[in-house]
């Protein structure tokens, strides 16, 4: 069976552009795969955490992934920093990965900013360990959002430059699956901007654990232009708020932007904006009270995470033999 892994950073503030991006997708996937879902903790370190949210944030993420409907029976669910082989095969990667690679990183530039020579080398690094994390398992498949389509591509050059380098197909290619129509939700303040964890404005997104009132509340600020909803898709075009919000709809409900607009051409945002609250309320309202009963079951999530870091523990301890063997490396 084909294999997929994914992961999300335990940053905080999980937001709906986690979820339509990323999370709902392997729910759906998890029946056609054998999974590997990670918390990645070891990614969040990259920059500063505070150590007792980071811990926090790490059972939230996990519980979304149970309150979403991953089932820990059938996937393996658990935290990086707990199978010691991802910082070990991201080092071995890290030797045959040209600078000239990481230099293209775009999200590197975004997060490291103009004080580019005070950024850490974990930050630098971030898409090595990434590709680290989906090669120990050789995993076939990574659904993701749109933003990790470039740390794909590099994974893929680092399977590529190490199957070279050593004369070997031990690894696979992984492919990246971009699905859906919300694989990039963007700020609900503006339309440019990715739905980001870190915007320091909460408006800016709906968090996996906003209560019904908070999520109608910033769909009703959200920013939109003055004009109706248009009929047609082409008339999306140029108006980057009305395409969010449509496409966040078209998600929800699993239709496309062309059926939303079928039903709201013509329409006035406030009209679109009442309907969109209700359907963004029926999906995620359930998994925010699922996530609280479960984040205050900690015993029962590190439960998950302890036996998921068993089953990953084991495929990554086998592999490790065998790429240890490919690059030379001496077990006495
Ligand atoms: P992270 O934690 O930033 O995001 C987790 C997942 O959510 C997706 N996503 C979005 N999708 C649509 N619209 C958005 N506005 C949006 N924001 C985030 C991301 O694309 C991602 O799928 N580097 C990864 C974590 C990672 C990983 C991996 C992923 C580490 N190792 C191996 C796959 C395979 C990240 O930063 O995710």
């Amino acid at each position: 069976m084909n294999r997929i892994f994914s992961g999300v950073q335990p940053t905080g503030n999980l937001h709906l552009g986690n979820y339509l991006g990323a999370i709902r997708n392997w729910v759906d996937l998890q029946g056609d795969y054998d999974c590997i879902f990670c918390i990645v903790d070891l990614h969040a370190l990259t920059l500063p955490q505070d150590r007792e949210l980071l811990r926090a944030h790490t059972r939230e993420v996990t519980a979304a992934y149970l309150a979403a409907g991953i089932d820990p029976e059938k996937c393996i669910i658990f935290n990086q920093s707990a199978v010691p082989g991802h910082s070990e095969l991201a080092w071995l990667f890290a030797c045959i990965t040209p600078l000239g690679w990481l230099n293209r990183m775009t999200q590197f530039k975004e997060k490291a900013g103009k004080r580019r020579d005070n950024a850490g080398l974990g930050l630098y690094a971030y898409p090595v360990l990434m590709a680290a994390d989906i090669l120990l398992y050789k995993a076939t498949h990574v659904p993701v959002g749109e933003d990790q389509k470039q740390h794909l591509e590099l994974a893929r050059d680092i399977a590529g430059a190490f199957n070279r380098q050593f004369g070997t197909d031990y690894f696979p290619l992984p492919e990246p699956q971009i699905l859906g129509q919300a694989a990039r939700v963007m700020s609900l303040r503006d339309g440019t901007a990715k739905m980001s964890k870190s915007d320091a404005s909460d408006y800016s997104r709906i968090n996996m654990t906003d209560d019904a009132d908070t999520i109608a509340l910033k769909i009703r600020k959200a920013r939109t232009d003055p004009e109706p909803l248009p009929e047609t898709v082409e008339g999306l075009q140029g108006r980057a708020e009305a395409d969010n919000l449509v496409g966040i709809f078209a998600a929800l409900t699993r239709t496309s932007r062309a059926d939303v607009l079928g039903r709201f051409g013509g329409a006035m945002f406030s009209e679109f904006k009442d309907a969109l609250a209700a359907v963004a309320v029926d999906a995620l309202g359930p998994i925010a009270s699922e996530m609280q009963r479960l984040v205050a079951e900690p015993g029962y999530v590190d439960g998950v995470l302890r036996r998921g870091a068993e089953r990953a523990g084991e495929i990554a301890h086998s592999h490790l033999s065998e790429i240890h063997r490919i690059v030379g490396l001496l077990r006495p």
